[in-house]
């Protein structure tokens, strides 16, 4: 059964689509093999990334949800899609680092690689048109895109899956240098509940090999550096979940 020929469309992003999903309060998220960097500057496919951002995205928020971090993430339907609860989708996008790398680096001229003396996390206005700019908690609050309780809600819960995942990464080899998270609110008896959502996978974390330091992400892509594929299949081969090799192909090739 293909959800995108039955379903309605509610949203087209640059690597994802979300769909009206079976039941209320629920969508289907298609992984798109596409890929984009510098703020669209830059475009391409990455052949597989879509299939393999699945599984990646639903191994690792179906751990944090073990650990007690409320995901959006319900259950994967096929090799491309899985079901989410929909969330309203906080406007923000949370940034952790570990390790200085990409515009961290740039922005204050300190070398990729330089080991921070403590985990930082930054919000950026999730806007694409205008180049996703910086914010601090003060702009979050003034313009009422969330609360206060909801900021520090979001910083404990995204160190809390920073804890647990460069933990988990560095079990198979990899540093978790950085990555983005997003948040949405949802409603659970009476309650507005902070929710874990979009995706986590090599598409949003920079993640490098702990003993030759190579990249293994989405930086491969952005800085043209070659094996863009084998990179995201070499995290989801040491995280123990790589697909068969022909389900990879895009369903044009099928
Ligand atoms: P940056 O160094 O470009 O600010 O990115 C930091 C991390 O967050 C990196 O792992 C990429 C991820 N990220 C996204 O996936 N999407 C975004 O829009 C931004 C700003 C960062």
């Amino acid at each position: 059964m293909n959800f995108r020929i039955r379903r309605r469309r509610i949203f087209e992003g640059k690597a994802k689509v979300l769909f009206e999903g079976p039941e209320p309060g629920t969508l289907v998220q298609y992984f798109k093999d596409d890929a984009s960097a510098n703020n669209d500057q830059k475009r391409g496919v990455i052949r597989g990334k879509g299939v393999l951002n699945n599984r990646i995205s639903e191994y690792l928020m179906t751990r944090l949800g073990e650990i007690g971090v409320p995901t959006h993430f319900m259950k994967r339907l096929n090799m491309r899609e899985q079901l989410v609860r929909q969330v309203e989708i906080i406007p923000v996008k949370v940034v952790v680092r570990n390790v200085v790398a990409g515009s961290l680096s740039k922005r204050m001229g300190i070398p990729e690689g330089t080991v921070l003396p403590r985990s930082i996390v930054e919000f950026y206005f999730n806007k694409d048109e205008l180049g996703n700019p910086m914010v601090s908690d003060e702009h979050i609050t003034a313009f009422g895109w969330a609360s206060p309780q909801e900021i520090d809600e979001i910083m404990a819960l995204a160190l809390r899956v920073n804890d647990y995942l460069s933990g988990l990464f560095l079990g198979i080899g990899l540093r978790l240098v950085d990555f983005k998270l997003q948040f949405g609110r949802l409603w659970d008896n009476d309650e507005l509940r902070i929710i874990l959502a979009d995706e986590i996978s090599p598409d949003n974390c920079r993640l490098w090999d702990v003993k030759t330091n190579e990249k293994m992400d989405k930086d491969r892509f952005r800085c043209d550096l070659g094996r863009v594929e084998e990179a995201y299949q070499e995290v989801a081969r040491r995280l123990g979940i790589m697909p068969e090799a022909a389900s990879l192909k895009p369903e044009s090739e099928k």
